[in-house]
């Protein structure tokens, strides 16, 4: 009998701040499949002046969620294209129940399975400590943290040496409502999914990030 090979499809899941870029950076490189991040990209849309980006730019300034319809088509998008055949990381998609059911609507379209949710989980203050010390790379987008991950070069990237800058909505009282967004809008997906045949892995994901690189690659190593 062949051994049909495994496609990691998989959605991290958490708070603002869990650590899900850095742990899917991570699991995309030593995995070789894509990381689609609505964050990311909606980012990028904001920095180019696109129309996309002036949409969201006033949604994410204010820590509220960009309308479902905007993230589902960027998904769609990502997920057309040939990279994403052998797998894929999605990262802060999908953030409402009506974003994962329209993601469950599209994976069967294309005939795909997700394999598992990963759920990060941590602590308030510990969200806010990582926020309030995240930095980020403005020309290569490398993140670091002033508390437990700085870059060797000090104010600088260590990787490009670009100037290292706060995000727009790591500001103390954007935070504060992106949390309360994640409480009311997110949160309530992990019910969803665990009344769905995918698997859901709950991550206590706090420890120094190789410590949760170690538990994460536990649950979901590439094959
Ligand atoms: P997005 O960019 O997705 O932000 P988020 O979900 O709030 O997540 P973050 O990027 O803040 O945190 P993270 O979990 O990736 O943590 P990280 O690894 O960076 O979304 C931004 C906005 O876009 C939203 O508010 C919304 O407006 C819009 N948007 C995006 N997706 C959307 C969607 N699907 N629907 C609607 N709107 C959407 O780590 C954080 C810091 O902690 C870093 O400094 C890192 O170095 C550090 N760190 C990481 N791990 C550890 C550790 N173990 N110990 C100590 N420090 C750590």
């Amino acid at each position: 009998m062949r051994a049909t090979r495994r496609r990691m499809r998989i959605v991290l899941l958490g708070p603002p701040g869990a650590g899900k870029g850095t742990q899917g950076d991570r699991l995309a490189d030593r995995c070789g499949v894509p990381k689609y991040a609505t964050g990311d990209i909606l980012r990028d849309a904001v920095r180019r002046h696109t129309p996309l980006g002036l949409e969201a730019k006033r949604y994410m300034d204010a820590g509220e969620l960009v309308p479902d319809d905007v993230v589902v088509g960027l998904v769609d998008e990502a997920l057309e294209s040939p990279e994403s055949r052998g797998g894929f990381i999605l990262d802060g998609f999908p953030r409402t129940v009506v974003q994962a059911e329209r993601l469950a609507a599209l994976l069967e379209k294309k005939e795909l399975q997700l394999e598992s949710v990963v759920y990060f989980d941590v602590p308030e203050e510990e969200l806010v400590r990582r926020l309030a010390g995240r930095r980020v790379c403005s020309a290569c987008g490398a993140v670091y943290n002033v508390h437990s991950e700085p870059s060797r070069a000090g104010e600088a990237c260590q990787a490009c040496g670009g100037g290292l800058e706060t995000r727009d909505d790591d500001k103390e009282e954007t935070v504060r409502n992106r949390l309360r967004v994640y409480r009311e809008s997110t949160e309530p997906l992990l019910d969803w999914y665990r009344g769905q045949p995918t698997a859901l892995h709950e991550l206590v994901a706090v420890g120094s990030v190789d410590e949760v690189y170690d538990s994460l690659l536990s649950v979901v190593g590439c094959s």
